[in-house]
């Protein structure tokens, strides 16, 4: 099967790490949108407007079986549109405030994700459902995004930075022990949290995003455990790109090549 993962950035590989370790045995498409990176800065409707003509061109393109949006900033919004396009399963990334409001011992967990997805009224639902027992201390961090690029660009993390993004939630009276990671892009930085905040628990999307693509793709008898390396896109294709290839390649994608929309 073909499957496709769509975000802003690198930070959909931390979700395609995971569905690759669960499903080996499919094909992986991966198409980032870094011509409007960073999505978190972005008003709605052009997140919206710029996955669906994207992703419903390239799924025709490449005959896609399943669309992973491994981004949460545009799951929160663009899952109903895309759903109506589409007639393959679409699956989306949410924060996972549901096993972090499980896993708190203090009830104070940690929601980092983009600007856009903190004020989301989906988050705050998410909070109101499942995590009303808990206090939620939210925080929208573009610089952890922008970071987590320069990492996958090859070049050096200012961990500086981070504390000091970070700093609401250390400073806190209550810190939280436990951090959602509500952005694709923080679990490629979870060495470096993990030394702002030692002891903090991690809880990031991956391994349930991996399941749920699992339940919706038919069961396949096959003892193929090799991923056939699939095609990597980006929307510009520039310096920054050309350094990322490097690591796409090596994560298992045949090269980056530039994706152009029709019209
Ligand atoms: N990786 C994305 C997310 O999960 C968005 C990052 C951005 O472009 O702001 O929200």
């Amino acid at each position: 099967m073909n499957i496709l993962l769509f975000d802003s950035g690198m930070g959909g590989l931390s979700i395609y790490q995971e569905v690759r370790r669960r499903l080996p045995e499919h094909r992986y498409d991966y198409l980032f949108d870094n011509a409007f990176f960073p999505y978190g800065e972005q008003p709605e409707h052009i997140i919206v407007e710029r996955c669906c003509s994207l992703i419903t061109q390239l799924v025709h393109e490449r005959q896609i079986d399943l669309v992973v949006i491994a981004c949460n900033t545009a799951s929160t919004i663009t899952l109903p549109a895309l759903r109506a396009a589409l007639s393959i399963p679409v699956v989306g990334v949410v924060p996972a405030i549901k096993p972090a409001a499980m896993l708190t011992q203090n009830r104070c967990i940690g929601l980092l994700a983009t600007p856009a997805t903190v004020q989301r009224p989906y988050t705050s639902q998410l909070i109101a459902q499942f995590a009303a027992h808990c206090q939620v201390l939210k925080l929208g961090v573009t610089e952890l995004v922008i970071q987590a690029e320069r990492k996958m660009a090859g070049y050096a993390v200012d961990e500086l930075a981070i504390r000091h993004a970070l700093q609401p939630l250390t400073d806190h009276s209550l810190p939280p022990d436990t951090l959602v990671l509500g952005c694709t892009h923080f679990p490629l930085l979870k060495e470096e949290i993990y030394r702002i905040m030692p002891g903090v628990q991690l809880v990031d999307s991956g391994a349930a995003i991996a399941k749920r693509v699992a339940t919706l793709l038919p069961h396949m008898a096959t003892t193929i455990t090799d991923t056939i390396n699939g095609q990597a896109y980006c929307t510009l294709l520039d310096q920054d790109a050309h350094k990322k290839s490097r690591i796409l390649i090596e994560y298992g994608f045949h090269s980056l090549q530039l994706f152009e929309l029709m019209n």
